[in-house]
């Protein structure tokens, strides 16, 4: 098994974690190692989900584990996902992001989503996601185009939560 790194996580306001990704050409040894990484790195924060935006890897991979502390580890790992279906009915979670520490605001999303993508062997998938997974699968896409959680909040307090954040940012480049 090759050893995996972590990698740093970038915190909002970014430019990167703003900007719209480039799908995966190839699924190959390269992006197994990012995959890889990126689960290590996102368990370590802990977190539920990442994006490769969220290291500053400007391509359309996310990873998930939704199976709480006491489950099984359930590692995923989407490569070029796309929307093939969502529910009319939603769902309203407490939704936190890696890139936004410490800051949990409510967002309303479709209940139940399926998506189509690659997985970590290039092999095509397509699966129903619900509850947290389905809040997880749709917040990590919305990465891949440069949206952000917030950006589903008023302006009010997306500045708010940004003056909180350049702050956090100044205080820990000093420490
Ligand atoms: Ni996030």
């Amino acid at each position: 098994m090759p050893s995996m790194t972590l990698r740093n996580i970038l915190i909002h306001p970014d430019p990167r974690l703003k900007k719209v990704c480039e799908p995966v050409t190839d699924v190959d040894a390269n992006i197994r190692k990012l995959a890889d990484d990126m689960l290590e790195t996102m368990y370590d924060a802990p977190g539920v989900g990442l994006a490769g935006p969220q290291i500053g890897v400007m391509k359309r991979i996310f990873v998930i584990d939704c199976s709480g502390e006491n489950a099984t580890p359930d590692p995923m790992v989407l490569i070029n996902p796309k929307v093939t279906w969502e529910s009319e009915e939603e769902n309203t979670y407490e939704e936190g992001c890696l890139s936004i520490p410490e800051i949990y605001e409510p967002v309303t999303r479709p209940e139940l989503v399926r998506m189509s993508y690659l997985d970590a062997d290039g092999k095509p998938q397509e699966t129903e996601f619900d509850a947290l997974r389905a809040t997880a699968v749709q917040h990590e896409l919305d990465h891949l185009d440069g949206v952000l959680f917030i950006d589903y909040l008023s302006k009010m307090k997306r500045a708010m939560i940004t003056t909180k954040m350049k702050k956090l940012k100044k205080e820990r480049a000093r420490a």
